[in-house]
């Protein structure tokens, strides 16, 4: 089967099952060439709240799957390969959390949606790149948890002056991105702004022209008037920019920030999902009551 017949077979059976395909900015090429939707993790958690489509098909990694099924319950959310994980959220314990929160009463937890449904459970409130620095502004406390990623922690706690408790997890493709390496690149490029995601190592960020979530990356590229771009994210992002602005020319910071994880879901894997309306994910009640009062939480905050 070629892929165009693969896809044309993906979009007659999307309609057939009044479904939904999300797919977010670092999918494969041709998966996102065939969404609905593609976004960031907050525009993808949004529109499965709001969608009136049957079934959700995530092309993600299984914490968005996960979130989807959280704020969609009625609906059936499939992830096509139930093995994409995230290695950041699988850097904190729902029990390990629960733990830290208990040894400083009073203090809220915020959690990166990067985190599995049992971590938000146990959350206040979550936040994704896009809204974590209205999230820890939104707080009375002066004092948060935040968890899983040390990364964006340090960059958030950049715009105030409350003190963070920061969980040690990180992205393993965003750490791959060094200092060096960009430096290099912008004394190659000096015309070109250097723009990276929030989940870098702070020595890179601090090189940074502009920092943001991956749509946010999309938007100011788009408006901007330079005419390259350095990116510091990871790689599935270049599709759309290169497909959206011809006229402009992205380089990647390096070759090293490609998530394997992100990269497991061919149109194949989309086209047996819809087809066998397996694998679902489904977060238990008792889990997902709580977890949904951290999304909301965030998702009751004006976007900008
Ligand atoms: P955003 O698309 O929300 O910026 O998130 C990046 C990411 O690492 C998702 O796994
Ligand atoms: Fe997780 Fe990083 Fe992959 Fe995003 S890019 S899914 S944070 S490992």
């Amino acid at each position: 089967m070629t892929q165009q017949s693969v896809a044309s077979e993906i979009k007659a059976l999307l309609k057939e099952r009044k479904a939904v395909l999300l797919a977010h900015n670092y999918m494969r090429d041709e998966v996102q060439a065939i969404a609905d939707i593609t976004g960031d993790s907050l525009a993808l958690s949004i529109e499965a709240a709001k969608t009136d489509a049957e079934v959700i098909v995530f092309c993600g990694v299984h914490f968005m799957a996960e979130s989807a099924s959280i704020l969609a319950p009625e609906k059936t959310v499939l992830l096509p390969r139930l093995d994409a994980g995230c290695p950041m959220a699988d850097m904190v314990s729902a029990e390990a959390l629960a733990q830290l929160k208990s040894s400083l009463p009073g203090v809220p937890v915020v959690t990166y949606v990067n985190s599995s449904a049992a971590v938000k459970a146990v959350s206040d409130i979550c936040c994704t790149s896009a809204n974590a620095v209205k999230v820890v502004q939104s707080l009375d406390e002066d004092e948060l948890i935040f968890a899983p990623d040390r990364n964006l922690g340090r960059y958030v706690a950049g715009f105030t002056n409350k003190r963070f408790h920061l969980w040690e997890g990180y992205c393993p493709t965003h750490e791959r991105l060094r200092p060096e390496v960009v430096r290099e690149l912008q004394q190659t490029y000096p015309d070109a702004p250097f723009v990276c995601h929030p989940e870098c190592n702070p020595a890179v960020v601090a090189l940074a022209d502009h920092v943001c979530s991956t749509t946010g990356m999309y938007q100011y590229c788009q408006a901007s008037s330079a005419k390259r771009f350095i990116i510091g994210t990871e790689a599935g992002i270049l599709w759309r920019l290169k497909r959206d602005n011809p006229d402009k020319e992205f380089i990647l910071a390096s070759p090293a920030l490609v998530c394997p994880n992100m990269k497991l879901t061919s149109l194949e894997d989309v086209l047996e999902s819809l087809q066998s309306m397996q694998p679902v994910v489904k977060v238990p009640e008792e889990i997902r009551k709580p977890a949904k009062r951290a999304l909301d939480r965030m998702l009751a905050i004006p976007r900008d």
